[in-house]
């Protein structure tokens, strides 16, 4: 019996390519948020979202294997990606389990949402995983700036792709477990149709400033306030997925408290951080300044690269790393947050004062769609760029001599 397992996971693991290739020419589609709700709505059905996510998951995870095998050699087969590879692998070949499977039988669907469980587990640590294998790289080969070009497009499109299959693996798992979530009953799924901003503002705020107080002894106060252009006396609320939102603002926050921290060292008074957040037409825009002494206009892009700000994960008993500043990550994949949803995420910075941060959503739920990477004839051009020389002029180190200009007199 065991053997005939053994032989029939080896044939499905070598069917794998093939499938892959066969996904990967559908294109993803992106959901929107009422397509979304719909799926959690008073008529939800389990067996449409099931006929769906069986077809839908596999060809998100599909477009997105095609470029990790894009990647270059040296960091495909660092023992960290292999891992992550081998878990992509495995949930793919367990979600086309139920292709042939009969959507009308119950014990199915409870099967699918137990796979689905079990593949979110298997994933819980990719990020960190793929954090390590670009350490590996990078401690063993010398950087270039197209290499370093590559893994940023690569990393932003396959975090963005995580991002959105885990999406829809919460929405199906939470709507279809039975139960209803006993904090927030109005949520559907991840979704609150209500997402009160402020509060998840606040929320957000006490749990930097907790980490800030312990690691630092203080933290500064925030003000927030608050403008709805639409309905002026009311609190802000959109549909949104507030965990999402709430990610991004304790990266924001945990930024702005170190950096006042550290500018304002040998003062009594630290400056508060001030949030506005605003509600227009079009768009509901979170602003969170502070007076942490600000960033260098040259550093701005490279506080978003995964590359230059991938420090080496911290040794065991090293006390010398804050609680506050971990792997660099927090801004990357707080912008991918952001733009998971069409928004976006922006820094403005004021070197020798300080930073707004600037988060940017869709007020509508009708434009909050998801935006997914789809591996096409343009993505590969991308993985194939090559070095050129650059078209705008390089300074020279040396100053001209202007003396080898001049005529004979
Ligand atoms: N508000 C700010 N003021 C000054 N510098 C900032 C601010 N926000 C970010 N930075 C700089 O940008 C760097 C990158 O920020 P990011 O949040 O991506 O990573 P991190 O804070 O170093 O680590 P992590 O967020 O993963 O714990 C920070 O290390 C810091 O130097
Ligand atoms: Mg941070």
């Amino acid at each position: 019996m065991k053997f005939v397992r053994f032989i029939m996971k080896n044939a499905a693991l070598a069917s794998v390519p093939k499938h892959i290739e066969h996904f990967s020419k559908f294109s993803p589609s992106p959901l929107s948020m009422k397509q979304f709700l719909d799926f959690g709505s008073i008529n939800a059905c389990e067996k449409t979202s099931f006929v769906f996510l069986r077809q839908e998951l596999p060809v998100r995870l599909s477009n997105i294997m095609k470029e990790i095998n894009l990647l270059p050699d040296k960091l495909l087969t660092t023992p960290s990606v292999q891992i992550v590879q081998s878990w992509y692998i495995q949930s793919l070949m367990e979600i086309l389990e139920f292709l042939d499977k009969n959507p009308d039988d119950h014990k199915v669907l409870g099967e699918f949402v137990d796979a689905l469980v079990t593949i979110r587990n298997r994933h819980n640590d990719v990020v960190p995983t793929m954090a390590q294998g670009i350490i590996e790289y990078k401690e063993v080969f010398p950087q270039d700036p197209v290499t370093n070009q590559n893994i940023q497009y690569f990393l932003d499109r396959f975090y963005m792709s995580r991002i959105s299959i885990r999406m829809l693996i919460n929405q199906h798992t939470l709507i279809f477990d039975g139960a209803t979530n006993p904090v927030h009953p109005n949520t559907i799924g991840s979704i609150d149709p209500q997402c009160q901003v402020t509060e998840v503002v606040q929320d957000a705020f006490h749990s930097a400033k907790m980490l800030c107080d312990q690691y630092y002894l203080s933290s500064p106060d925030v003000i927030l306030q608050e403008m709805n252009s639409n309905k002026k006396s009311q609190p802000i609320s959109i549909v949104y997925v507030p965990s999402h939102l709430y990610h991004m603002l304790f990266e924001l926050f945990k930024n702005a408290m170190r950096a006042t921290i550290e500018c304002h060292e040998n003062s009594n008074n630290l400056p508060p951080i001030q949030v506005m957040v605003s509600l227009g037409g079009e768009d509901m825009s979170i602003k969170v300044s502070d007076k942490g002494g600000g960033v260098p206009f040259r550093r701005i892009e490279n506080l978003f690269s995964y590359m230059y700000s991938t420090a080496p994960a911290p040794q065991i008993g090293d006390h010398t790393r804050t609680p506050l500043a971990g792997f660099g990550y927090g801004l990357p994949i707080s912008r991918l947050y952001a733009k998971y949803f069409q928004g976006d995420l922006q820094l403005y910075s004021m070197e020798g004062y300080g930073t707004d941060a600037v988060i940017y959503l869709k007020a509508l739920s009708t434009d909050s769609i998801e935006r997914l990477p789809v591996y096409n004839k343009t993505a590969l051009k991308n993985y194939k760029m090559s070095q050129e020389a650059d078209d705008w002029c390089v300074p020279s180190k040396e100053p001209l001599d202007l003396a080898n200009f001049k005529m004979g007199k």
